[in-house]
């Protein structure tokens, strides 16, 4: 039976937070699903990433056991990117380095062989503009920004650039809604998209706060917590997104906006050069043991 998107083979690349929670979803709905990696060891801790997260399911009673064995066997994992080869979707979940994003681009373009297939980044602040032309089909290439974690959070940033074709944006859009059962926003192509350019002056600000020394982290975030009924407050949400990704997305929104409100604090900066990244470090505003 076809798809509501006409999407059943999707590729995936890259697999640490992001990629791993993409493959998941998508397994999760029954598509076949190939992740790509560069390295064995990066093969092993993506699959030991999705592992610890679908057995945390199955601890919560959100998925049965036989549940959890179909969604794995429709996983693959590799270490050659010409694997990818027959997907009809791509979503690149790599590190967030605009050369590296653009090479990748230009790489998938030459070896996923059908010419409708969507190739999507999950980038927070790469322009999709960049990675369109990076290729010989900027019609086929849209931002789709999932949030962490991706099985839990219901929203994906849609991204279009100038380029994108209106059959790729509906498929992506039904993708997001009816396949994955996810509610899309449609996003500029700016900056921050909607969510990070609204989200990171926020945390930013709070760092400040914290950084003058008049105000410890646990009463910033009890604040916002208990006074603005936010589920986390702003530092403890830093540390889950990773202080190294806060402090990407703020140059880049700096970058490009050159406004003094996105400047990265000192005290991020200097967090971040100590390895303290938050919880995927184990240290950042608080201790993730
Ligand atoms: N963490 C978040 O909350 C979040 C939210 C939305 C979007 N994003 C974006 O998703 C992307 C991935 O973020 P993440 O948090 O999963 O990062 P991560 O560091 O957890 O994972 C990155 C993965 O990419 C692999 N990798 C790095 N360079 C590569 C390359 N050149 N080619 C192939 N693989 C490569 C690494 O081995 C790793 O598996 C970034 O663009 C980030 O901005 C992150």
């Amino acid at each position: 039976m076809s798809a509501p998107a006409g999407i059943h083979r999707v590729g995936v690349v890259g697999c640490g937070a992001m990629g791993s929670g993409i493959a998941e979803v998508c397994a999760g709905a029954g598509l076949d699903v190939r992740v790509a990696v560069r390295t064995p060891d990066a093969l092993e801790a993506g699959r030991g990433r999705l592992l610890r997260s679908l057995d945390r399911s199955v601890r919560k009673g959100r998925l049965s056991e036989q549940q959890r064995g179909a969604l794995l066997a429709r996983v693959e994992f590799s270490t050659d990117l010409a694997d990818l080869a027959d997907r009809q979707l791509v979503v690149e979940a790599i590190r967030e380095q605009e050369e590296d994003k653009v090479q990748l681009f230009a790489q998938l373009d030459k070896l996923v062989t059908a010419d409708d297939a969507i190739l999507a980044s999950n980038t927070s602040s790469v322009p999709i503009v960049r990675l369109a032309l990076a290729t010989g089909r900027p019609g086929q290439v849209l931002g789709l920004h999932f949030f962490s974690p991706v099985p839990a959070m219901p929203l994906v940033e849609l991204i279009g650039s100038p380029f994108t074709g209106a059959e790729a944006h509906e498929r992506a859009r039904l993708f997001v809604g009816e396949v994955l059962g996810k509610t899309a926003i449609l996003s500029p192509d700016r900056t921050g998209f909607v969510v990070n350019a609204l989200l990171i002056p926020y945390l930013l600000n709070a760092i400040r706060m914290v950084q003058s020394g008049l105000v410890s982290a646990e009463t910033v975030d009890q604040g916002m917590v208990l006074g603005c009924s936010h589920p986390v407050g702003p530092l403890k949400l830093a540390d889950l997104i990773g202080l190294d990704v806060v402090a990407q997305i703020a140059a880049a929104l700096h970058d490009e906006f050159g406004e003094p409100q996105y400047a990265a604090p000192d005290l991020l900066s200097r967090m971040v050069a100590g390895g303290l990244l938050g919880r995927k470090s184990g240290r950042g505003f608080y201790a993730h043991p």
